[in-house]
């Protein structure tokens, strides 16, 4: 099956759902057989015209006469046409245009419609092949809100709040990273193998990999075009990745679980751990001795956690299925330690998710901090003193992050905050803020972004 068949195919299914790239795109790849390097370029094609569908649509509406209703297939082959020429080395524009116009073609084969469409299409995508370097963006010193949100695909609502709250620089720095394509990266369960065990395995499968600088079980992946879906041989790197001493995940949210010095704990409890990547890391920096306690609101997502803890080994796991915000979680009571890794917005996530720019509002980061305020609070009353109580997200926004904590501290002042920094010795001195919470961007540190904070209950 063509890759560009198959990524306009996802493409529209992403138009009209409201289904994640991830698993429109792996369940393409289990309907068609694809090999590695189309299924490298499905990936690119997806996530990149997802990352710069606002870019694209303003330099292509330069081109197109704006009382012509374009309909959701044309638009999206128009996008994948204007992505391969303006974003992605390696392929000649002749060839870009050429196989962009056999999409329109090869759908209305040989009629007045299609050959209709295909010139439209082929005369448009010339026009941004000319032209669509040269043209004048809003000036960033006039208009920074338009200037970012289109030039680097951004919602202007998001736009406008950064610079609002962060200024011109930081915002162009973060919103430049987070269009970047992140490395895979993974961590090793350093009770049953060694970090360089694992590099050595996967460069016999081709795979190039590097210790990580921050987290200490981390390794990194040298080929950012990497991804999970790829296949290196017959062997599908999913394949190779499901090792009982790998798992996937970015290297800031492998820092979390240090916070809550497992290894000294007999009983720790993870009250939003589906699909367990920090409940796999917690068990193995208990060396999977003690209670472990993994809770979280989705009864199928508590299955997919319960399959990755048999898939890592974890062998001191209990799971509950239950609403943290408001259920009796008395049980926390004799726990050394409890985390709450709440749900989120994911802006620190973009790298990896470039479509929730597009899906998240206002109104719902505001919904998800009043959530986060609600799942410290009910867990607050039942932690023992002297317990140890960690709030952590993937967000960059301190309305989810800073902004929660101090209400949180205010309403309960028998918390205080222990600074990440000695739980963290190895991370950048600026990932660690002045209040002692762990915050990472990936402007600043190459990885996603990530919020956490240590509290201690001293009475
Ligand atoms: C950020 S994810 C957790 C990621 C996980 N800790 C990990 O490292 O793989 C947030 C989780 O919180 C769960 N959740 C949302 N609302 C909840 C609630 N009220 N009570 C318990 N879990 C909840 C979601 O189902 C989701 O799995």
């Amino acid at each position: 099956m063509n890759a560009r068949k198959v990524a306009l195919e996802c493409l529209l299914t992403l138009s009209h759902t409201s289904a994640s790239i991830a698993s429109v795109v792996d369940s393409a790849f289990g309907r068609y057989t694809i090999d590695g390097r189309e299924r490298r370029l499905v990936n690119g094609l997806v996530y990149g015209v997802i990352r710069w569908q606002r870019h694209l649509d303003w330099v292509l509406n330069q081109f197109i006469n704006p009382r012509f209703q374009l309909d959701a297939r044309h638009r999206n082959i128009l996008r994948l046409g204007a992505f391969q020429l303006l974003h992605l080395d390696g392929i000649p524009a002749h060839a870009a245009i050429y196989e962009t116009v056999q999409l329109a073609t090869s759908h209305h084969r040989k009629s007045a419609r299609g050959r209709k469409a295909a010139g439209f299409i082929n005369a448009v995508l010339r026009s941004v092949q000319r032209k669509g370097t040269s043209l004048a963006y809003p000036p960033l010193d006039a208009n920074p809100i338009e200037h970012i949100a289109i030039s680097l695909s951004y919602p202007t609502w998001l736009v406008k709040r950064w610079l609002q709250t962060r200024g011109v620089s930081w915002t162009l720095a973060f919103c430049r990273a987070s269009n970047q394509i992140a490395p895979l990266a993974l961590r090793v369960n350093s009770l049953l193998t060694q970090r360089e065990a694992v590099c050595q395995f996967l460069e016999t499968n081709g795979i190039a990999a590097k210790v990580s600088k921050i987290a200490p079980d981390g390794l990194v992946l040298e080929n950012r075009a990497i991804t999970a879906f790829d296949a290196t041989g017959d062997q599908s790197l999913k394949d190779i990745l499901r090792r009982e001493d790998i798992y996937v995940q970015d290297e800031s949210a492998m820092l979390v679980s240090h916070l809550l010095s497992p290894k000294d704990a007999r009983f720790i409890v993870d009250l939003c751990a589906a699909p367990g990547g920090k409940t796999t890391h917690l068990a193995h920096l208990m060396g999977n001795t003690g209670k472990l306690i993994a809770a979280d609101v989705s009864t199928e997502k508590i299955a997919l956690l319960q399959k990755n803890c048999q898939r890592v080994g974890v062998r001191n796991l209990e799971t509950r299925v239950m609403d943290a915000t408001k259920e009796d979680i008395g049980f926390i009571k004799t726990a050394d330690g409890v985390l709450i890794d709440a749900p989120c917005s994911g802006f620190g996530t973009l790298r990896r998710h470039p479509d929730i720019r597009w899906n998240k509002t206002f109104d719902q980061i505001r919904a998800l901090s009043e959530m986060q305020y609600n799942l410290l609070k009910n867990a607050a009353q039942h932690i023992k003193p002297g317990g140890i109580l960690v709030y952590s997200t993937c967000s960059i926004e301190p309305m989810e992050n800073e902004e929660v904590v101090q209400r949180f501290l205010t309403e309960f002042p028998m918390y205080t905050v222990e600074n990440a920094r000695r739980f963290l010795p190895d991370v950048p001195a600026n990932a660690v803020t002045p209040q002692g919470f762990l915050q990472t961007f990936p402007h600043e540190h190459g990885v996603d972004g990530t919020f956490a904070a240590r509290l201690r209950k001293v009475v």
